[in-house]
């Protein structure tokens, strides 16, 4: 391996939480959660800082986040929310964090995991699968170009998933 953190980026839903505290809890390397992050910095959570700052904000506070945390963190295993990579200029901060991982899973299975989402504002409402599918489409292209390396979670396992992560960083 030759940076000693990870990122992982991809859409809500695609796993990135789950895989990255399994992912830590193997190489023996800390995990931090950005979107956790934030809600414990900020003492509240992500829906309502959306609510009541609205998206803007909520925006650069991800990005004032990797900027404080950049040079601090090694050894860590650092799950990102998924709009973080799509903004201007953080792919590039991403990059010079860690190995950039895009955990990549299909529209079909994120519906299904999204269907009944209560956490992220960005999916709320009755067409909350229809923003969902809208979304995708529109970041698919900034995921690719964020990252390092590609895995397709399709048709693997947590432990699949994280197995083959291992074996290409
Ligand atoms: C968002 C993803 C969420 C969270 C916020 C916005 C997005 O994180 O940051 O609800 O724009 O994709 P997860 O990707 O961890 O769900």
């Amino acid at each position: 391996m030759h940076m000693n953190n990870i990122i992982l980026i991809g859409f809500m839903g695609c796993g990135k939480t789950t895989v990255g505290q399994q992912l830590a809890r193997k190489l023996n390397f800390s995990f931090l959660d950005t979107d956790k992050y934030i809600e414990q910095k900020n003492g509240r959570t992500v829906s309502s800082i959306f609510e009541d700052e609205g998206e803007e904000y909520f925006r650069d506070l991800e990005t004032e986040t990797i900027k404080e945390l950049i040079g601090k963190l090694s050894q860590t295993i650092v799950s990102v929310g998924g709009g973080l990579p799509i903004k201007a200029g953080n792919s590039e901060i991403l990059k010079s964090f860690g190995t950039v991982i895009y955990l990549e899973a299909t529209k079909d299975t994120l519906a299904m995991r999204l269907k009944n989402d209560k956490v992220r504002p960005l999916l709320a409402g009755n067409d909350g699968l229809r923003k969902m599918e809208l979304l995708y489409d529109k970041r698919l292209p900034f995921y690719e170009a964020a990252c390092d390396i590609k895995i397709i979670t399709e048709g693997k396992n947590l432990t699949e998933v994280v197995n083959c992560i291992c074996e290409r960083v």
